[in-house]
């Protein structure tokens, strides 16, 4: 049992924790309702945006002719860049400020999703690329008022970026991601339909899975909210408010789903059952890390994926290198779980067991082995490449990495513990091989 103290008043901590999530639709078909429900929200001129591949499936169909059965005129953008950069969120925002649209739909993956958010932010609210991405790299400024409504429709079974008020980006000049976070970029609806993942390549939906797995256990094992400062007003609390009982929820859950169906999801493309439950692990997960924050594992892939040198992984678009973002992350969890465990080893533990370890004999102190060793069998099970060394790094990058990932703070401060410059390289140190 996860320990019922972990939550206990500090004093000095935040007393409370805010539940924020999108209205969401799940189910096969609810492609189909898309014109419906942006008719509800008052849209009568939408931009569709997608990518180039998603754009040519028949989900791009389905949507589209949902929209014009509603009366709604429709103008699809299909230059969203998988892994987007300031440059790609930049070119999406200037394409809706040019439209004049009343609402947005997204349909893809968290690429597509994010790059809408940015562009709904800055065609309604336009300002400088930096002023609302996070403090210390951008600005950090508050999101002035409600954008227009969004109807994200994911096509991954991964991120939840449908119902979080997140939006990444590979920013290039530094090598490394960030990204803008406020209540305000959350979609106004999430039509999730579990249909999108018979066309998803093999490798997509594992890279994905695993990006779910650590939103559910960086969010389970994420410093409680009682243990981070009070804010100074209702508006001022983070969605990285910490671990809270409501995002237990969901993380529990989703752990549960993961265990039972990713390698069955990735191993047989037929297998809808699968892919179905894991469609929903990545809604749950998403509900969960959107009102709890993820951690350090996160906080590290954002160094991982910029500073890609040649790498390019099949079932991805081959015109550049990229690390998928579910790669970037998985290459340091082990780790990172390792390192965390004695903070919260009841919830290490419990995490492994939710998500298929035989827990037989073992003890609390065994926590982090238990659970970096089930993740590591997940990963050998899905053909997930071996840590970073696996991804082209080497001992020579660790400075690099670290440079990078050491002022994620919004991340690396919601770790159960502290995480210092030199306990981070050591993190990717031991991240570098896992068998
Ligand atoms: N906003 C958030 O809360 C959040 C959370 C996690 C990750 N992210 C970001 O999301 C991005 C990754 O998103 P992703 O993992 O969902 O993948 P993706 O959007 O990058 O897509 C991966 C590939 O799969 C293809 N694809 C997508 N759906 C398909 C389908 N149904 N059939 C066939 N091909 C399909 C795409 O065309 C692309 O080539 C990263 O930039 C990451 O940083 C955002
Ligand atoms: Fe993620």
């Amino acid at each position: 049992m996860a320990c019922c103290h972990y939550f206990a008043p500090t004093g000095t901590g935040d007393s409370a924790f805010s539940v924020d999530v999108s209205a969401i639709t799940f189910g096969p078909g609810v492609l189909a309702e898309v014109g419906d429900n942006a008719r509800g929200l008052g849209i009568s001129r939408a931009v569709l945006m997608t990518d180039k591949r998603v754009g040519a499936l028949e989900h791009a169909a389905v949507v589209k002719q949902s929209l014009g059965d509603a009366g709604i005129d429709a103008v699809v953008y299909d230059e969203v860049c998988v892994e987007p950069t300031d440059e790609s969120f930049k070119r999406a925002a200037r394409f809706a400020k040019e439209g004049g649209f009343d609402g947005f739909v997204s349909l893809g993956g968290g690429s597509v999703i994010d790059t809408c958010k940015a562009a709904n932010l800055y065609s309604t609210y336009p300002a400088d690329f930096l002023t609302y991405v996070n403090a210390p790299i951008g600005g950090g400024a508050p999101i002035p008022g409600p954008l227009k409504p969004h109807i994200a429709c994911p096509t991954t079974s991964g991120t939840g970026s449908e119902c979080t008020g997140i939006a990444i980006f590979d920013l290039t000049a530094m090598h490394a991601k960030t990204g803008i976070v406020s209540r305000n970029l959350r979609p106004a609806r999430a039509i999730v339909d579990p249909n999108v993942t018979r066309t998803l390549p093999r490798n997509v939906v594992a890279a994905s899975a695993f990006d779910v797995l650590s939103h559910a256990v960086e969010s389970y094992t994420a410093r409680p909210f009682t243990k981070r400062a009070a804010p100074g007003g209702a508006s001022l609390r983070p969605q990285s408010q910490g671990a809270n009982p409501w995002s237990d929820i969901g993380c529990r859950e989703a752990m549960r789903l993961l265990g039972a169906y990713m390698v069955r999801a990735v191993t047989d493309a037929d297998d809808f059952e699968a892919r179905s439950q894991m469609m929903w692990a990545a809604t749950l997960a998403g509900i969960a890390f959107g009102n709890a924050g993820c951690h350090a594992p996160h906080g590290m892939s954002y160094s991982v994926s910029g500073l890609v040198r040649d790498f390019k992984p099949e079932g991805y678009p081959d015109d550049r290198p990229i690390i998928p973002h579910g790669m970037s992350v998985i290459a340091n969890s082990p780790s990172v779980f390792r390192f965390t465990a004695p903070a919260c080893p009841d919830r290490h533990l419990d995490a492994s067991g939710y998500l298929g370890a035989d827990l037989r004999g073992a003890g609390v102190d065994d926590a982090g082995e238990v659970l970096s060793a089930r993740i590591i069998s997940l990963m050998k099970a899905t053909d997930i490449p071996n840590g970073l060394g696996g991804l082209g790094y080497g001992e020579e990058d660790i400075g690099a990495l670290t440079e990078g990932a050491f002022p994620q703070r919004r991340l690396l401060d919601n770790a159960p513990l502290d995480i210092s410059k030199e306990s981070l390289a050591g993190l990717y140190k031991d991240a570098l091989a896992y068998w």
